[in-house]
């Protein structure tokens, strides 16, 4: 290549898996020789890693593509990639598109980067959406934290809910060995990483796909193992996970979790409606009821766990009265936080080819109600917070606050108080909690612990 730069950009849409893919391919472009550059402009290699999941963020994903494909009219040496679950679900269609890009890769081969860029600096036009079993990854992520990271556990997911392109673009489930989570979590405490969350799409399918069954006949790997398996691992003080599926969390789960000292008291467990006629046609395979039952239960072991979730608003059909009752669940659920979205037809999915599709008003509508009373109830979750200790693992600076430090209770919420970054970062900071916002803390240190 006679491109002098050798500078890479990644720009990561959607959710932590396509940010931890996207450090894994970042790690990739590092060991080429490749230096990371903040802005596009300056990099002779440009990777988008894409979401699909609604359309605004498909979307979002064009409209930064054409300004760089523009740009490589004037620069050919440019090269342009278009990773993740966009370049999945469109594949070659997207040359179509877009005939300035010189690669399109699936997720699944987020690994392969520097094969696939060695084929296009070889001249080569590529596109790698076929399905293949991922390879175990060898090559060190340039993570974006130096005391949090990401680990996946399970990649893909089986389930089939009528309005999600994941198991389309993610293909089926893939467990990771309970030893190379081990070993990855080992590998991040050397290099002095406090936190870790492990991922998946449906994390409680962990270990479905990996062969070997108890005496009794269960499953041997299950997440509830795996925290055991991975619990001791010295230097990692907390442990979360991400994200977890009503219809196969288990008291065994919640258990561990209350005996477990470094797993932290959060959940995440979308509930996508609290209507069960509206869970049925989303193919979600369990009712409202059963979502109250596991929220107490969880409730009942840790009183003080905080549960945050994710809702649709305006799935086809879903009348007014079916809308009140997501309402009525989150009146009374009191979730700590909750990411909503309104129902976006999604391309390859049963549920958009439906009838009884609503108006964008309607969605629109749904949406701005439900989130009035998400920070109503938010608000009121963090009240609890104020005047008590915290245990808080610092992880930044506050940006609008060079004189505040930031990082997030166990229970996930983000809290700032006054100290040093450099002296803090990576630390467990007892903090007394002086006022409360929605999602958010301020507080005053007490004294470092670790
Ligand atoms: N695996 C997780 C969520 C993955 S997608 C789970 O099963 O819950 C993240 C969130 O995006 C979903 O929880 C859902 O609330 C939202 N989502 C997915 N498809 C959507 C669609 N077609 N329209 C609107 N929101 C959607
Ligand atoms: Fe999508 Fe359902 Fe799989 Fe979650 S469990 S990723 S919502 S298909
Ligand atoms: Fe988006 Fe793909 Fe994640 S569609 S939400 S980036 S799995």
């Amino acid at each position: 290549m006679n491109n002098p730069s050798r500078r890479y950009h990644i720009t990561t849409f959607g959710c932590q898996m396509n940010k931890a893919d996207s450090e894994r391919m970042a790690g990739i472009l590092e060991e080429m020789g490749f230096e990371f550059s903040e802005d596009p402009n300056d990099a002779s290699v440009i990777l988008y890693n894409t979401c699909t999941i609604r359309d605004n963020a498909e979307q979002k994903v064009y409209s930064y593509l054409g300004r760089q494909a523009r740009r490589k009219h004037d620069d050919p040496n440019l090269t342009l990639i278009v990773a993740g679950c966009v370049a999945q679900q469109e594949g070659e269609a997207l040359l179509r598109r877009v005939p300035e890009l010189d690669l399109v890769m699936g997720p699944q081969h987020a690994n392969r980067l520097k094969d696939l860029l060695e084929q296009v600096f070889d001249g080569n036009q590529v596109v790698a959406t076929e399905p293949i079993q991922i390879v175990e990854d060898i090559t060190k992520p340039r993570r974006d934290s130096t005391v949090t990271a990401w680990v996946n556990v399970i990649y893909g997911c089986n389930e089939r809910c009528t309005y999600c392109v994941v198991p389309g673009v993610r293909g089926l489930e893939q467990s990771r060995t309970p030893e190379a989570i081990r070993a990855e979590m080992e590998a991040l405490s050397r290099q002095g990483y406090k936190e870790v969350t492990l991922l998946g799409q449906n994390i409680d399918a962990y270990g479905r796909d990996l062969p070997g069954a108890t005496p009794e006949g269960r499953h041997q790997h299950t997440l509830t193992d795996l925290l055991y398996f991975v619990h001791d691992v010295p230097g990692i003080e907390r442990i979360r996970f991400a994200t977890s599926h009503p219809r196969y969390f288990t008291e065994r789960l919640i258990r561990a979790c209350a005996e477990l000292p470094k797993v932290c008291e959060h959940f995440h467990i979308p509930f996508q409606s609290g209507d069960n006629d509206v869970l049925k046609a989303m193919a979600r395979g369990y009712t409202v009821e059963k979502y109250r039952r596991i929220i107490q239960m969880i409730r009942e072991y840790m009183p003080d766990a905080s549960i945050s979730a994710d809702a649709i608003v305006g799935f086809p059909g879903e009348t007014e009265e079916q809308f009140e009752n997501t309402l009525k669940l989150v009146d009374d659920i009191g979730f700590d936080l909750l990411n909503t979205a309104a129902y976006s037809p999604r391309p390859g999915t049963p549920a958009a080819t439906w009838e009884g599709q609503l108006s964008e008003e309607v969605k629109a509508d749904r949406l701005q109600r439900l989130n009035h009373l998400v920070s109503v109830k938010a608000a009121e979750r963090s009240l609890r917070y104020q005047d008590r200790i915290e245990e808080v693992l610092v992880e930044d600076q506050n940006p609008k606050d060079p004189s505040q430090v930031m990082g997030r209770t166990r229970g996930n919420r983000l809290t700032f108080f006054a100290g040093d970054i450099q002296e803090l970062r990576g630390q467990v900071v007892k903090v007394k909690i002086t006022e409360v916002r929605a999602f958010s803390l301020t507080g005053e240190s007490l004294l470092v612990t670790a």
